[in-house]
């Protein structure tokens, strides 16, 4: 009995310390982080076919890798590095991470790698140490990803010249993998994509591609506090980079044909008409691009399926205080006034049209600015839960029926 109680105590203490050891990766979730790269893809560098038997098992992986957007992460283009080699600093509120090079090199890059190495990483996110990968690295995505594509990915970046290349030391805090750990446990479900034989091929291929290498809901799904995608609300909308990545579930796209929806890929034009912006526009230049007209399709054939529940309406922390304070500093100049064609906070009539929008896109059109009304208020110190406190503020003092 004794040990039994050991046991169960340990057992506690271990799950218990998962959870505070996974506190500090929370700041670290992917799509708040600040990510600095451009929107104008990356020159994908010419593979080595090698031997002709080789070749149609490159091109695969290379075609893989381009849906998968490696090259956009693993590209330090601050620095005009070269493809794949890695060193991209990932900026986040407990330090930098820099992303690994990826090409053969030996020493520095992933050429002693065996399959089942490459396989681990991509499908668990396991090092070939054994230590765990922070989920910057999409491999809750790519676990999705079989067996036979990423060994096609792997011979592609195996077919690539080798860069000599060691990237920066991480900040302390990303050298203790093992604080990925706590992560894993509470949110990590590993498992290959399972074809579901009620639906047809193409949609099975485009939920494949969403799912897995696409890793679409890294910024198209709302994240808890510990920056793990809500699955039940999945692709339903978050805030990357400033940026709203809008819901694209059935709901969000029924009034859009198929090939409106490819046009957002291959044509960068949003579904309301203007041009692609931010991350989404380099998730075209370096992937979405090169896929065939068939798998653009679908995906979006897929994704004009996709149900999730509506994500409840924000109970935003910072709370009326916070907003009330920044709209008075920051807002109320204009927005008391009119000045500039501003909707006047209180004004019912002239707020009920934009409320119609969606909470989501007044937020967006606020962090990024519309018309005369400069990004985020001119709040430039303000965070996006910040300005969205403000302007939950305004709308509550401005619509009083809804
Ligand atoms: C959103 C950014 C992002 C994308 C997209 C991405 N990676 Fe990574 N990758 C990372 C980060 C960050 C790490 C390091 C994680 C860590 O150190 O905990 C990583 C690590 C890796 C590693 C481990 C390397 C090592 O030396 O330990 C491999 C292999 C890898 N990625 C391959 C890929 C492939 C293949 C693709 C495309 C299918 C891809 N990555 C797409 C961010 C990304
Ligand atoms: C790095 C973050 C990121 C990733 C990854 C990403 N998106 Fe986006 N997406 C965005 C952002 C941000 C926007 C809004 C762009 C804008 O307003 O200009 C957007 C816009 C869109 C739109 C246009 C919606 C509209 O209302 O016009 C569609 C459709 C879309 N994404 C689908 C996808 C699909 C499918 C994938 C995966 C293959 C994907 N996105 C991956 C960030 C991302
Ligand atoms: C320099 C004047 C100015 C300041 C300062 C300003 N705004 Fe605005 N705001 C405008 C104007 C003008 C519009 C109307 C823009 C349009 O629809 O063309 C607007 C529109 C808005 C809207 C409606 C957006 C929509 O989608 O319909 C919101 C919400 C908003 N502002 C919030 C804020 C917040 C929050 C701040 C302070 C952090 C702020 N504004 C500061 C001028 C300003």
């Amino acid at each position: 009995m004794k040990s039994l109680y050991v046991l169960k105590k340990e057992t506690f203490i271990i799950i218990l310390s998962a959870i505070w050891l996974s506190l500090p990766t929370l700041s670290f979730a992917l799509p708040n982080s600040d990510f600095t790269h451009t929107e104008q893809g990356i020159a994908y560098p010419k593979p080595n076919y090698g031997i002709s038997t080789q070749r149609a098992l490159i091109e695969k992986g290379e075609y893989l890798a381009k849906a998968g957007d490696c090259i956009a992460c693993h590209t330090d283009t601050q620095h005009n590095g070269t493809p794949f080699a890695g060193g991209l600093g990932i900026k986040t509120s407990v330090g930098t991470l820099y992303t690994p090079n990826i090409t053969p090199d030996k020493d520095t890059g992933i050429g002693n790698w065996t399959d089942e190495q490459f396989l681990k990483a991509m499908q668990q996110g396991i090092k070939p140490n054994g230590s765990y990968y922070f989920p910057a690295f999409p491999y809750p995505y790519f676990t999705k990803i079989n067996r036979t594509d990423l060994l096609a990915i792997k011979a592609y970046l195996f077919s690539l010249k080798p860069i000599h290349q060691t990237v920066p030391a991480n900040a302390p805090l990303f050298r203790w993998h093992f604080l990925a750990l706590g992560w894993r446990f509470l949110f990590f479900h590993s498992g290959e994509y399972r074809y579901e034989p009620h639906q047809s091929a193409e949609w099975n291929r485009g939920a494949y591609l969403v799912q897995g290498p696409g890793h679409c809901g890294m910024c198209h799904t709302p994240i808890n506090f510990m920056g793990a995608a809500k699955e039940e609300y999945f692709l339903k909308g978050s805030i990357v980079d400033h940026y709203y990545a809008p819901a694209i579930t059935s709901d969000a796209l029924k009034n859009y044909t198929v090939e409106q929806i490819a046009a957002v890929f291959a044509k960068d034009k949003l579904l309301t008409g203007g041009p692609v912006k931010g991350p989404m526009a380099e998730v075209n230049n370096n992937s979405l691009k090169y896929m065939s007209p068939d798998d653009l399709r679908a995906i979006a054939s897929y994704l004009k399926t996709v149900k999730s529940k509506l994500a409840p309406r924000k109970p935003n922390k910072l709370g009326s205080d916070t907003g009330k304070k920044i709209y008075t500093s920051y807002c109320a100049t204009c927005h008391n006034t009119g000045a500039a064609g501003a909707p006047k906070i209180g004004d019912t009539a002239a707020w009920i049209p934009r409320s119609k929008q969606g909470t989501n896109i007044i937020l967006q059109h606020t962090i990024n600015g519309i018309g005369s009304m400069p990004p985020k208020g001119n709040c430039v110190s303000c965070s996006d839960q910040e300005i969205q406190a403000t302007v939950e503020y305004m709308l509550e003092h401005s619509i009083t029926t809804q």
